[in-house]
């Protein structure tokens, strides 16, 4: 790549205090410190540091994910092989969920340092990048912009082209990264703290939107009940997401409540999460507890049980009406992809995957550690779009790339679903 020359913008951006590298929090070595020995939050070794490297120069991406609360990155080879990867993981849940502005400054205070540990986990420098790939769509903007930033600054600094990266995207492609037979097109259930869709993934950029939440995402209206529950009063709860709060709690129930699941008087493939968060409050308020007070263990057990139980029938019925909706056009593909953070649960997994069955579908879950947030998912995404020879935005023109808080993950054929107006006979899970 032919050297650049910086216009009078870069200069300003490069020499900008909030990206000048002596206005992150410290030094280097504080920073590697602060995000490995954090108390506040955790950074997850997920690769022991290479102490060797053999790479030819600029043959790697780096990934950068900063749109909710965890600030990931990944060193990835070409190949796709995840070489040194951190993660800093704001403790949500104990502030009864993300505060924007809270999670903001601790991107700006801990991006720096996250990108350095998975660089010297990979064993190599800035010098060995070919590209930086970075979330910046789409997500909470002040951390979107924190992400974004830093790539900027790096691409000029380094001279490195950006992969801007749509954060469902790379959920819904993650999936191709331990499944590499899985070809387009493939069914996709998006499911996590800020998003809930369906839809039909055809390319790289081309997804057809089955279906969105029309209120709240699962994952949110779940931490929002596991608060309303108390759960993270519970030892060992306290620093857990809601949903994985609910998940364990769910595993000591004999006798699920029976909640009732949402939307089944639309023939369409709609999601809406906030009656289930009604459901709770009425519980919750029925039961006259006092302030500090939770319910029993045994009655926790059989309402998260309900609530694992109204989260699997409701996914379960709106996929199968996009099931059944896209074998009438003939076009049902052989894979359902499930992922995002709620994509995580075992129940939903193994429900979801009885489901696929059903259909002749594969279902594909990728790892739980991939289903959340991480730097991976985005240096896969960036590698998926060099690999069909797209350039990214040369180094010259990043301070041009926007952030966007909202932006659809493709065309959505709600209208034509619910035109059809199929009624399903439910399949037994
Ligand atoms: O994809 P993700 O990590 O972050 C974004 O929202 O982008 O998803 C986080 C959400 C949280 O709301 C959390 O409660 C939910 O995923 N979650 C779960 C489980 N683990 C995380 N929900 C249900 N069961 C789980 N095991
Ligand atoms: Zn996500």
């Amino acid at each position: 790549m032919a050297p650049i020359t910086l216009g009078a913008a870069s200069r300003r951006f490069l020499s900008c205090p909030r990206f000048s590298p002596f206005l992150f929090a410290a030094t280097h070595e504080r920073h590697l410190s602060s995000v490995t020995s954090s108390t506040k939050g955790t950074c997850q070794q997920l690769l022991p540091t290479r102490t060797t490297f053999s790479f030819p120069s600029r043959s790697l991406i780096l990934g950068i994910e900063t749109s909710c609360d965890d600030t990931g990155a990944c060193v990835m080879s070409l190949e796709g092989e995840v070489l040194g990867e951190a993660l800093s993981t704001q403790l949500s849940a104990r502030y009864g969920g993300v505060i924007p502005t809270f999670a903001m400054t601790w991107h700006a205070k801990k991006i720096e340092g996250v990108v350095a540990l998975a660089l010297e986990r990979a064993g190599v420098g800035f010098q060995h990048l070919t590209a930086v790939a970075v979330t910046n769509r789409p997500g909470l903007k002040g951390p979107l912009i924190v992400g974004t930033d830093y790539a900027k600054y790096l691409c000029l600094k380094h001279n490195l082209p950006m992969l801007p990266v749509h954060h469902m995207a790379a959920h819904a492609l993650t999936a191709r990264m331990e499944k590499t037979d899985l070809k387009f097109p493939f069914l996709v259930l998006l499911v996590s703290g800020g998003h809930c869709l369906l839809a039909l993934c055809s390319s790289l950029h081309e997804f057809t939107l089955l279906g969105e939440t029309v209120d709240d995402s699962p994952g949110e209206a779940l931490d929002k009940c596991a608060r309303m529950l108390g759960l993270h009063h519970i030892p060992g709860l306290r620093d857990v997401s809601g949903g994985r709060a609910i998940e364990i709690t769910a595993r000591k129930s004999q006798n699920p409540r029976q909640l009732s699941v949402p939307m089944r008087q639309y023939r369409d493939c709609r999601f809406s999460f906030a009656g289930m968060k009604a459901q709770i409050y009425d519980i919750v308020r029925l039961a006259g507890l006092s302030p500090g007070e939770i319910l029993t263990e045994e009655e926790l057990a059989d309402i998260c049980a309900g609530l694992q139980g109204l989260l699997l029938k409701h996914l379960a019925e709106r996929i199968q009406r996009g099931c059944e909706y896209l074998d009438w056009e003939d076009r049902l593909p052989s894979h359902l992809v499930v992922s995002g953070g709620v994509a995580s649960n075992l129940a939903v997994r193994e429900g979801l995957a009885g489901l696929a069955k059903h259909f002749n579908m594969e279902a594909v879950f990728p790892p739980p550690r991939l289903c959340t947030d991480n730097g991976v998912m985005i240096a896969w995404a960036g590698l998926e779009a060099l690999k069909v020879n797209e350039v990214g935005v040369a180094p010259e023109n990043v301070l041009g790339v926007e952030v966007e808080s909202r932006c659809p993950l493709g065309s959505s054929i709600h209208e034509k679903v619910s035109e059809a107006n199929m009624k399903c006979k439910w399949i037994k899970l």
